[in-house]
């Protein structure tokens, strides 16, 4: 076994193995600093200070001024062609530019906005459960968790029905490997095919930003591209930034904590049946304890721009720390009893959608109105629908993905409802 949380290995260990060393740092008196694999050979060294405490992950997100996004919150931090090539995504910026950009696309989540997303989001949870229901599938990421994250931004994007099937395969090519350890020839490989993916699909939906300003329609894509009252709109690089970060920010995510929120509900027959007992009672803290035991995103990086004491230790200007979600929702000083899955848990100030401050996830309220939705059908209409084995775990250091998971249930008693249409 490997402690060293900057090498890929430790990320191909059992999860409990993983979570048994997050608990021994986070008992240590200061965050303990972890060498990383140099970009490139005879490159100066680098690595990061680990923070593992709900308290410290929770401090370093409310402080930008000290902890900054720029040049990048993944780990590694993306090159600078990358960046230059695709525009700076708004997880990377800090200060008036992230300000300036959260604020215009702020405008998907309105509440007006959400409440129309939300009729859509019953609609496509019921047809995704029609669908299973009539082709019996095996596999549960493919056929039912990714299904519904992906539907829910194209049809808040307005990116037409034609173009939807490339973006998922785009999407698949784009973050298979993100933060995967592979053989060296897969490492030299697959970046330039994520890449071209990513690129691609960029450029599909610039494309579709361009055609929406000539034309506008009721949509997303129309309201980002269009200039509003103080005059800020999304040029066609920015445009497709964004939306590459809701794929892989708002669709990887949920439909990662839906895979584990079955096999949560599987491994723990008591607490699904505690939730079947009254769904609108209990679905509300189901879902928050799915994200907090799962924590769909696993870590996030920052640099550190002006001294500061925190944990312990004091940080100096260029040092690197990552804000580890997971090992934060595991900490036995906030949550009683960390490692039990429990619906009723309450408080649960899990930090599974960022630890507060400007980068706080724009997107949770969405996400958890998916949850509930397909949770809703998936336990009340077909009978004992369960995960089936383990899910095949992709060993990620970035997100707690799951690449598939075989799962069974029986149909329901009676006429099978009819479908309503998918988009709107
Ligand atoms: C269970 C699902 C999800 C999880 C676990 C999750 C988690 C996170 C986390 C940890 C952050 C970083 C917070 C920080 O740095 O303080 C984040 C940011 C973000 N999330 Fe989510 N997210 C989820 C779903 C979504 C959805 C559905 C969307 C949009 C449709 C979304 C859009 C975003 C965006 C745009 C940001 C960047 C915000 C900024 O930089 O200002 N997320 N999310």
């Amino acid at each position: 076994m490997t402690g060293n949380l900057a090498d890929p290995a430790f990320w191909q260990q059992p999860p409990a193995d993983r979570l048994k060393e997050f608990a021994r740092l986070r008992a240590l008196p200061e965050p303990v600093y972890f060498t990383e694999r140099p970009a490139r050979r005879r490159a100066p060294e680098r690595g990061h200070w680990a923070l593992v405490r709900h308290a410290d992950v929770m401090e370093a997100s409310r402080l930008p001024k000290v902890f900054a996004s720029a040049p990048g919150v993944t780990t590694p931090e993306p090159a600078r062609w990358v960046r230059a090539l695709f525009g700076d995504s708004m997880v990377n910026l800090d200060g008036a530019d992230h300000a300036q950009l959260r604020k215009v696309v702020s405008r998907a989540f309105t509440p007006r906005l959400l409440a129309e997303t939300e009729r859509d989001i019953h609609a496509v949870a019921a047809r995704i459960v029609d669908d299973m229901l009539r082709e019996r599938p095996e596999e549960f990421v493919a056929a039912v968790s990714s299904r519904l994250p992906l539907e829910v931004i194209c049809n808040m994007m307005g990116i037409p029905q034609e173009y939807r099937a490339e973006i998922a395969d785009r999407v698949n090519h784009a973050s298979e490997n993100i933060g995967v350890e592979r053989g060296l020839a897969a490492r030299l490989r697959v970046p330039g095919r994520g890449l071209r993916a990513l690129a691609r699909m960029q450029r599909m939906v610039a494309g579709i930003g361009r055609e929406r300003r000539r034309h506008p329609a009721d949509d997303l894509i129309s309201a980002l591209v269009t200039a509003n009252v103080d005059g800020q709109a999304l040029g066609a690089r920015q445009l497709g930034a964004f939306f590459s970060l809701l794929m892989v920010a708002g669709v990887e995510t949920t439909r990662n904590a839906i895979t584990h929120g079955l096999t949560l509900l599987t491994e723990h027959p008591d607490q699904r049946d505690l939730l079947l007992s009254d769904f609108e009672r209990y679905a509300e803290g189901a879902v928050e304890e799915m994200v907090r035991h799962s924590t769909p995103i696993i870590q996030f990086r920052r640099t550190v721009v002006a001294e500061h004491t925190l944990g312990g230790r004091t940080f100096r200007p260029g040092e690197k720390v990552v804000l580890y979600y997971a090992s934060a929702n595991r900490d036995e000083a906030v949550f009683p009893d960390p490692d039990a899955f429990d619906i009723t848990r309450s408080p649960n100030p899990h930090l599974g959608f960022g630890g507060g401050g400007p980068h706080f996830c724009l997107g949770a309220h969405l996400a958890k109105v998916e949850m509930k939705a397909l949770f809703r059908e998936l336990l009340t209409r077909p009978v004992d629908l369960r995960a089936v084995g383990l899910p095949d775990l992709a060993g990620s250091n970035f997100d707690n993905r799951v690449r598939s998971l075989r799962f069974a249930f029986s149909p329901p008693v009676g006429p099978a409802e009819p479908a309503e249409p998918l988009t709107r």
